[in-house]
């Protein structure tokens, strides 16, 4: 007489199998898909940059400008030491620190224009005037919605030769959104 459990047990043993197959396959190929798209996800982060010497900003509350390099990274691609935007350094009469403000426009994002010896910040694409404080000139009037946007500003001290000391300018680069009333930042 036949044992009527033995095709069950089959048929289990079977299932199992497939299982077991399509997991050992489907796993591997799961852990690479996610890897491949993990970068599409990733959170930009604001790089802290070192953009200049405190001695290069003297105190007399005129703007320089400065590039901003750093590493960039596309989605699957990075770049080192990229020119990724550019900040205005103005240190005011007796201030330490200098004030930093991006010179991409709040309103689209053109590069703000500073001519030497002038009193406001040009952008040369719809006009908007911004003054040395990053106030806009001429208020809601201007077609920027908000005044420059100022990033953080840290002062690192560095051993120099004997009595000298070497102070550099770091900003944090924060990419703020135009268009907007209000700073967003675009990370
Ligand atoms: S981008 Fe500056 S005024 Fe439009």
């Amino acid at each position: 007489m036949t044992d009527p459990t033995k095709p069950k047990n089959n048929r289990r043993s079977a299932i199992a199998a497939i299982v077991a197959g399509a997991l050992a396959v489907l796993t591997p190929l799961g852990v690479g898909i996610a890897s491949f798209l993990t970068p599409l996800f990733k959170t930009k982060k604001s790089p802290k940059v070192r953009v200049a010497l405190l001695s290069q900003v003297p105190d007399d509350g005129m703007p320089r400008s400065f590039p901003v390099v750093a590493d960039r990274q596309d989605a699957w691609t990075g770049y080192e030491a990229q020119r990724i935007g550019a900040v205005y350094l103005v240190r005011n009469p007796g201030e330490a620190e200098p004030i930093a403000f991006t010179a991409k426009c709040p309103h689209a994002g053109c590069l703000v224009g500073y001519t030497p010896g002038d009193t406001v910040f040009k952008c040369p694409c719809h006009t908007s005037s911004f003054n040395l404080d990053g106030t806009r000139v001429r208020g809601d009037e201007e077609v920027s919605p908000r005044g420059m946007d100022t990033l953080p500003v840290e002062l690192k001290k560095l051993s120099g030769d004997g009595d000298i000391e070497i102070t550099e300018i770091h900003v944090e680069y924060i990419d703020y959104q135009t268009g907007h009333a209000e700073k967003h930042s675009t990370a």
